[in-house]
């Protein structure tokens, strides 16, 4: 059998994949256009690719042989599912491996923001740093203050975690109740307006659907407090980018961390880069060494068990 792997992942997944296939990884830093993943995959019963590239139904039509298309990511916009289950393609994605490490990052990214770790790293860098100031450099505090978690999911519930260590008051909201987070952190199951009213920091933990697409926007902003700090750590298109830069310019609220972009790699020209009030991330959510090897490896194991015509480790129903 043979085996496409869309960039370079560490050895211990490859060699997972090479037990039973010849396999082939992409030998690119930056991912193979669509019509090298499409020649690439031409003879390929199973692929293992990541967020960056894009499945859809024509690409598969080039693919006759496939079995199996593994993502190495939790999160699978990218793939358009129904188009594979036609072909009878089996889906995979990494769930639970990268659980902790993202909700490190989501919180990372809250502290950053509101402590502005970063503005006051440059400033120090840039001479302004000419003495201890009452004022300087200061923002809300974290602690004692309230979390609302949009979308209590695997994710949501770690960076409840942490907020319930720090003191933090937790909302949360979503389609479904999560009685873990009430119970252990006295999370509180609220409408998406009252979290948003009440909530000094909001953090997005969404999947990008139809739905969730822009479901972040003016009117969102408009019911934060002035003083609110939006975290995103999901998908970039869930918030309206241009919405937000407009929400952050005029003082809607106070500040945004985010690790996701509606276009990544963010264009250098972005409104974003402009604004003070912003720490911005190059979705590095889940980039710790153990936790993106332990992706890997579940994304080849997924991609084994679809070769092999058995059940995938985690399959997308
Ligand atoms: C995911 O898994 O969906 C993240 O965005 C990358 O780890």
């Amino acid at each position: 059998m043979r085996a496409f792997v869309s960039r370079a992942i560490p050895e211990e997944a490859l060699s997972i994949v090479r037990t039973i296939a010849e396999v082939h990884v992409w030998p690119g830093n930056l991912p193979p256009t669509r019509e090298e993943l499409s020649q690439n995959i031409e003879e390929a019963d199973g692929l293992l690719c990541l967020l960056t590239d894009k499945i859809d139904g024509a690409l598969l039509d080039a693919a006759p042989r496939l079995k199996v298309v593994s993502q190495m990511a939790v999160g699978y916009d990218n793939i358009d599912v129904a188009a594979c289950k036609a072909r009878d393609i089996a889906v995979g994605n990494t769930p639970g491996v990268l659980t902790e490490t993202t909700a490190d990052l989501a919180f990372a990214l809250l502290m950053a923001t509101a402590r502005r770790v970063v503005e006051a790293e440059n400033g120090l860098r840039a001479g302004e740093w000419k003495t201890w100031s009452p004022m300087q450099w200061t923002g809300p505090d974290v602690h004692d203050s309230t979390l609302g978690i949009v979308g209590m999911g695997r994710i949501g519930l770690e960076v409840a975690r942490r907020a319930y260590g720090f003191e933090q008051e937790i909302l949360y909201s979503g389609r479904h109740r999560n009685y873990e987070a009430e119970s252990k952190y006295g999370a509180e199951f609220v409408d998406l307006d009252t979290l948003l009213q009440r909530s000094d920091f909001v953090s997005i933990h969404t999947p990008l659907t139809p739905e969730t697409r822009h479901s972040f926007g003016l009117s969102q902003f408009q019911k934060m407090k002035r003083t609110g700090i939006l975290i995103n750590t999901s998908r970039g298109p869930v918030v309206n980018q241009v919405e937000l830069v407009e929400a952050l310019r005029t003082g809607l609220i106070a500040g945004a961390g985010l690790d996701v972009f509606e276009t990544e790699p963010l264009p250098l020209d972005d409104p974003l880069l402009t604004l003070p009030n912003v720490v911005l991330l190059p979705h590095i959510g889940s980039a710790s060494i153990k936790t993106r090897t332990r992706m890997a490896v579940l994304a080849a194991r997924n991609l084994v068990a679809g070769m092999e015509g058995k059940p995938l480790l985690h399959p997308i129903l």
